[in-house]
């Protein structure tokens, strides 16, 4: 997994440098951190590796767990030597992690902030020291990530080392939200898949998992209050149960990645009317859902009841794209409905968005919908709303101007599921496109790039996230500038190389 994220970065390197040697004139950390200068030194990092922890917050289970993946990914080859030779003196024996905070709540904006520090020390100690310091576990994870990359083994010595020592690195990610969408409902994926997805996820420092869980063609997910909507799943076998997304939650949380979840409504929900077919307005009019029963509201409620004890992200996706509503009004008791109310079906779209944000709301979440419905009813949004874009460019920029928050991503770049988009094109979306004022920039929470599943499947899904999603991971970590001036013109450079007829 860990070879996908550099991937990219080997790629190009490879083309502009023919020997397997590596360009000193490079930083080989991605996503690259805010600040950070390296040496000269190369050390030898000890496989029995040890961590002291510090600070109110040292002691949290997140840090240690994490410390224990991260040794296993940094050590991954074995090497007889070390167990024969004890006596092997490496210059970094102890990991030191200090976290300053106890308060290990993971919610949109919490400080991912760290400092690292990888120095051989001379004089009073033979050992040397790497030392993380962050506000919170979160940081400290950010930490461990990066401090990963900074080992390599060394084929020749076999030993674990850290090139360009010492380093100091000051990081914080540009954005608060980097996600990515994972549709469960075109396709499903095991348990087991998406936690894998999300482990990848947290080597680019992603840090929200989008969970589009149900669309029009299957309902896997177990809802309590309403038992018979799973029966929209494709199969018996291809569901999630309660304490599935119990686990995916936490397997998230321990890697620092909040869980969102999405019901999408009143479209692309034609599979709830297979457990409860007063759900849809008709046999023959499946979606949108029945906007003229109250029964409908009832389920939304119930399953936002449930998903509330679930999810403890504060954001919760409503969806709301695509709607065609012409067969609302071809429906006679929804046609009623609609003369009784004085509404046009536009206007009854509406009407249904907003009660569900309302209930959205009334359970402590802030709604975040797709585009559309900003685009056809703005000025009626509740103001709370966090606006998804997608269709195209410019939407956060009208969105934040109009005083919403924004989520960015422009599907010409950043849906996956495009695979006629390449891995350069990705880097040309940019959040804050259009946006000069700096308190509107601040609006633009972050992007996501979105994995559709129309066509994929457990077999392509890795492979079709990464390694672009690492592409747009950088960019919502740093400034574009900065990453373009450090790789892509680079990158590029070697591509027009590549494509030069060979006489
Ligand atoms: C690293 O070595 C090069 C070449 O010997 C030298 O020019 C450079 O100043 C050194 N950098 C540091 C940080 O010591
Ligand atoms: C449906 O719910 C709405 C909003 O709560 C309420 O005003 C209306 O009376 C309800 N209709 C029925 C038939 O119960
Ligand atoms: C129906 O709605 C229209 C437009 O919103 C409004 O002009 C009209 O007065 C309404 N009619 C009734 C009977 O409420
Ligand atoms: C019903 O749908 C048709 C087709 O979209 C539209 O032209 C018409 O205005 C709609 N009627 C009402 C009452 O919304
Ligand atoms: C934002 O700044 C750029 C470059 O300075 C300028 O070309 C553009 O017109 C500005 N846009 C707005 C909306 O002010």
């Amino acid at each position: 997994m860990k070879s996908y994220i550099l991937l990219l970065l080997t790629i190009c390197t490879f083309q502009l440098y023919s020997s397997a040697e590596l360009d000193d004139s490079l930083t080989y950390v991605w996503p690259l951190p805010a600040k950070f200068s390296s040496g000269n030194n190369t050390l030898s990092v000890d496989p029995e590796l040890s961590l002291v922890l510090g600070g109110k917050g040292g002691d949290s289970s997140i840090v240690k767990d994490g410390f224990d993946r991260y040794k296993k990914i940094i050590f991954k080859h074995s090497s007889k030597s070390y167990s024969v030779n004890k006596r092997l003196v490496f210059d970094i024996g102890i990991l030191k992690i200090a976290v300053l905070s106890d308060n290990d709540e993971l919610q949109l904006g919490v400080d991912e902030s760290y400092l690292l520090h990888v120095e051989k020390r001379n004089g009073q100690s033979i050992i040397g020291e790497a030392y993380i310091e962050a506000n919170t576990v979160y940081g400290a994870l950010r930490g461990l990530e990066t401090f990963s990359q900074l080992c390599a083994f060394d084929y020749e010595t076999k030993a674990v080392q850290i090139y360009k020592a010492p380093w100091y690195i000051l990081d914080k990610p540009r954005f608060a939200f980097r996600g990515l969408l994972l549709d469960t409902s075109r396709h499903y994926l095991p348990v087991g898949v998406i936690k894998q997805i999300i482990e990848s996820m947290s080597y680019a420092k992603l840090n929200v998992f989008h969970w589009h869980i149900i669309d029009e063609e299957s309902f896997p997910l177990e809802v309590p209050s309403y038992p018979n909507l799973w029966k929209g799943s494709y199969t018996k076998w291809e569901r999630y149960t309660v304490e599935d997304a119990y686990e995916i939650v936490n397997f998230a949380k321990m890697r620092g990645i909040n869980v969102m979840a999405e019901i999408d409504v009143p479209g692309h929900a034609e599979s709830w009317g297979t457990g409860y077919p007063d759900l849809w307005p008709s046999p023959s009019c499946r979606e949108p859902l029945d906007v003229a029963n109250n029964f409908t509201f009832d389920v939304i409620s119930g399953i936002m009841t449930d998903l509330r004890k679930i999810f403890p992200f504060g954001l919760f996706h409503l969806g709301g794209d695509e709607v065609n509503t012409d067969c609302w009004n071809s429906t006679s008791h929804v046609k009623q409905w609609l003369l009784d109310h004085n509404m046009t079906t536009k206007e009854a779209y509406q009407y249904f968005v907003l009660r569900a944000q309302e209930i959205a709301i009334s359970k402590g979440w802030t709604p975040v919908n797709w585009e559309e419905t900003f685009n056809t009813f703005a000025s009626n949004l509740n103001p709370r709303t966090i606006v998804h874009n997608w269709l195209g460019g410019g939407v956060c920029a009208k969105a934040v101007a109009k005083g919403f928050r924004c989520i960015f991503s422009n599907q010409g770049f950043w849906y996956l599921d495009h695979l006629d988009v390449p891995w350069y094109e990705v880097y040309k979306a940019e959040p804050l496109e259009g946006i000069n004022d700096t308190s509107m920039q601040e609006l633009v929470l972050g992007g996501e790039v979105c994995m559709w599943a129309e066509r994929s499947d457990t077999s392509v899904v890795q492979q079709t996230i990464w390694p672009r999603a690492a592409a747009a991971a950088a960019l919502m970590e740093q400034q574009r500038d900065h990453i373009l001036r450090k790789y892509y013109l680079n990158c590029i450079a070697s591509l027009a190389l590549l494509q030069m007829p060979i006489e």
